[in-house]
């Protein structure tokens, strides 16, 4: 079947299409049920099937004769370490690890929060959670303690899981003051704190709480898979929002493993036991998905990197993990591929490498930029993808799915929706726009599976973010437009997240820690185009009467606060000190309209401006 069929079939027949996707999975109760709706009135996919999401991503394999079969391959430049484990190594380290936190107290709904680094345990950590039905929240390891104590107060979980420290280039991060500086700014105070002390650094285990990893997997017993339903919690993952409060993002168990596995063939075009590496972080969801869950649920071998597109120690690391491990697909954020362009334009120390065993490159995280696109299809002969997603997805929107059918490419474009995504522009009003007309990009309900169900504990949250402003359709955040093929081109966030090196990021949350400096009164926080990173934040400061500082000491003090607050991905190194903020009559700041003119776009000045001259200030600082 074409793509075209396949989709249109998707959206006609949801329930017959997941149905069949469904078929491909091991379930302890096949679903009756593959569509229904929740408490909430959410559409909720498989609603009576039971399962065990770490019993589909190991002991299935193992159990079909695959053991042997490596699972994860674990390389790290940072650490100078290599290791390779097998369908069957992987089962016997996660099992041991699950019944460390069944000796914890961890059972089926019990949330446990992960703070690691990128290491074989971090993996084991939320393979363990699922195979106990606890559900895991895996905190990136660049957030500082403050981010770290929001999330804690969320999830409140039984259990931490950490590590002594993160290893990047030149330099150890030692994740257990964080840790122990974001408990003790939480209300909520975890049962115990499970540390894996890595060679490089040794933590000081000196509070009741702590516990050593390996002392307590010395003295567990392998625990066995839990069974759950579809619908039951597999993760939360925070992601940035419009306010300075992280949305917790649910993902069910048995929509997201249809989703995984039917994804690895539909869109990666991999099958079973061959090489997909996703260049992510399993803090973020691009590694949850396809660093962990999908390509084991697809009996592939993943690769888990533990260094930098550069500098580790140079722009060829990409391509000598390629030759190294064979890998069919590479998965990486646009900003990784500038940097290493930046550093070999030429992309001469790909020649060092047989990079024959590579079929596609994909990119997501950011949009990819036509320069980079070309940059890459010119040197390395395969299809270069771009495909759209969200951490509230859990895969993506839209893509070239090259395992149905590779459709032509169109620079800037993400191409057309997945499978089960009906995606419609709307205007303002909620009206569909033809062609060509740049509006909000929404998604006709129902969503496909692994799509999220709610946000942890803020129902009204979800509904009012992503359901209430267009009825009947999930709001993405995201503009742009569909073009007369069908083609999706997406523009960028309508809303105030930002993206820093493939990484989301509040501009709300930037805001509040600006406006905590002493020397503060008012402040607004927007992207800027950056080369190398997408965009940056840059600061706007109104300053308190009577107080005096430079723009200069003002960037350093702000920069060194928004590290400590947030963390050092963060980036906020540029603030302008200002008169006034453009700002409509009832007091919104113009934040859009800033953002245009400090990246040189065509912007509308809005009839409800208070003081259209308040621009020319901004206008200045462009040039
Ligand atoms: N733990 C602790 N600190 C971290 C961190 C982590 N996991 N990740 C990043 N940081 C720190 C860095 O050390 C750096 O700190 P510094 O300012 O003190 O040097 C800061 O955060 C910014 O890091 P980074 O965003 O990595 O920028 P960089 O300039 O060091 O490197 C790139 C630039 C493009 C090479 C890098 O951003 C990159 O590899 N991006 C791809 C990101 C990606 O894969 N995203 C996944 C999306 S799918
Ligand atoms: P995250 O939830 O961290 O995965 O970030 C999701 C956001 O990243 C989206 O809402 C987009 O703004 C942006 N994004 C991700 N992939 C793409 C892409 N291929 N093209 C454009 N923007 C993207």
């Amino acid at each position: 079947m074409t793509y075209a069929q396949i989709h249109q079939t998707s959206i006609n027949s949801p329930e017959t299409f997941w149905a069949e996707q469904a078929r491909a999975l091991s379930w302890y109760k096949q679903p009756q049920t593959i569509i229904g709706k929740d408490a909430n009135g959410v559409d909720r996919w498989f609603v009576d099937g039971e399962l065990n999401t770490c019993y589909l991503a190991l002991d299935v394999h193992v159990e079909a004769g695959r053991g042997d079969t490596t699972a994860m391959i674990y390389d790290s430049p940072v650490a100078d370490k290599k290791h390779t484990y097998s369908y069957t190594q992987m089962r016997d380290e996660v099992a041991q690890l699950a019944g460390v936190l069944a000796d914890l107290g961890v059972e089926k709904g019990d949330t446990v929060l992960i703070y690691m680094p990128m290491i074989p345990q971090a993996v084991f950590a939320m393979l363990a959670c699922a195979r106990l039905g606890a559900i895991h929240s895996v905190v990136f390891g660049g957030f500082a303690s403050n981010e770290l104590a929001v999330r804690i107060d969320d999830a409140a979980p039984k259990v931490i899981l950490s590590a002594s420290c993160g290893l990047e280039p030149g330099k150890q991060i030692p994740y257990k003051p964080l840790l122990d500086a974001a408990i003790d700014a939480a209300s909520h105070k975890p049962q115990h704190t499970v540390i894996f002390q890595r060679e490089q650094l040794q933590a000081s285990l000196d509070r009741d709480t702590d516990k050593s990893w390996l002392d307590l997997l010395e003295k567990a017993q392998p625990a066995d898979c839990v069974p759950v339903l579809a619908t039951d919690p597999l993760y939360i993952l925070y992601t940035s929002g419009t306010t300075g409060i992280p949305k917790g993002i649910l993902r069910d168990n048995g929509g997201h493993a249809v989703a995984m596995k039917y994804s690895m063939q539909a869109i990666y075009d991999i099958a079973p036991g061959e090489v997909f590496w996703a260049a992510s972080d399993v803090g973020w969801v691009v590694g949850h998905s396809y660093i962990v869950y999908a390509p084991l649920i697809h009996g592939c071998t993943t690769v888990l990197y533990e260094g930098k597109p550069v500098g580790t120690p140079d722009a060829g690391a990409f391509w000598r993990v390629i030759e190294e491990y064979r890998v069919k697909a590479l998965f990486a954020a646009p900003t990784a591929f500038r940097a290493i362009k930046k550093q070999d334009p030429g992309a001469a120390l790909a020649g060092n490498y047989n990079l024959d065993s590579l079929q596609t490159l994909f990119v997501a995280g950011e949009r990819l930029d036509p320069p980079t696109y070309h940059w890459l299809h010119e040197r390395f002969n395969v299809p270069v993808i771009d495909h759209w997603w969200q951490t509230e997805t859990g895969w993506a929107i839209a893509a070239n799915l090259v395992g149905i059918e590779c459709l032509p490419t169109k620079p800037g474009s993400a191409c057309k929706p997945s499978p089960g995504f009906d995606v419609r522009i709307l205007d303002d009003d909620g009206n569909e726009l033809r062609a060509g007309e740049q509006g909000h990009i929404a998604v006709k309900l129902p969503l496909p599976p692994s799509c999220l169900p709610g946000i942890w504990n803020d129902f009204p949250r979800f509904k009012h973010y992503y359901l209430d402003p267009f009825p009947g359709f999930y709001l993405s955040g995201d503009g742009g437009y569909l073009d007369e093929d069908g083609y999706l081109f997406v523009l960028g966030r309508t809303d105030d997240v930002i993206n820093i090196a493939g990484h989301r990021l509040s501009t709300g949350r930037m805001e509040e820690v600006v406006g905590s400096h002493d020397a503060v009164a008012e402040c607004a926080v927007v992207g800027v185009n950056d080369e190398l990173k997408g965009q940056l934040p840059v600061g706007f400061v109104l300053l308190k009467d009577g107080v005096a500082i430079e723009s200069a000491t003002l960037s350093v003090q702000v920069e060194q606060l928004v590290r400590q607050e947030i963390g050092a991905i963060a980036c906020l190194k540029q603030i302008h000190i200002v008169t006034r903020l453009p700002k409509t009559r009832s007091g919104k700041i113009l934040r859009n309209v800033m953002r245009q003119i400090m990246n040189a776009e065509d912007y509308t000045v809005p009839s409800t401006i208070d003081d259209p001259a308040s621009l020319e200030e901004i206008k200045t600082l462009a040039e």
